[in-house]
């Protein structure tokens, strides 16, 4: 095993993993049992799996065409990166998963954040 072909990943507030250079982010999550929300199955298409880059960016690689179309019809900022496309090549990174419960899917991929605002505040 090459160790230069090995990195890792501090997932922020959650645990440290490594992973190997032909892997995906979403890839070493799963396999390290972190349960990565991956909707599409892993295919670019429903952004479920996207990740905040804190530190280490220049590790990764550079965004897909298929990540490319999804972040612009999203409007991502340039930190966040899909976890299904995106390879660790040349070092650490920090990163932060967005989506880790059903609560945060209605919020951020299906839009129900007033829906979900309000019955905070609803009184029961
Ligand atoms: S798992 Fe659907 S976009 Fe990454």
């Amino acid at each position: 095993m090459n160790l230069k072909n090995i990195h890792k990943i501090e997932f922020v507030n959650e645990t440290v993993i490594e992973i190997q250079k032909d892997e995906t982010i979403l890839q070493a999550s799963l396999a390290a049992g972190i349960p990565h929300f991956h909707v599409c199955g892993g295919n670019a298409k429903c952004s479920t799996c996207r990740v905040i880059i804190h530190e280490g960016a220049s590790h990764l690689s550079q965004p897909n065409k298929a990540e490319q179309k999804l972040k612009q019809q999203k409007n991502f900022g340039g930190n966040v990166r899909l976890a299904c496309q995106t390879k660790v090549l040349t070092g650490d990174v920090k990163i932060q998963r967005i989506i880790k419960d059903i609560t945060d899917l209605d919020i951020y991929v299906y839009g129900k954040e007033s829906d979900f605002v309000q019955s905070i505040g609803d009184e029961k």
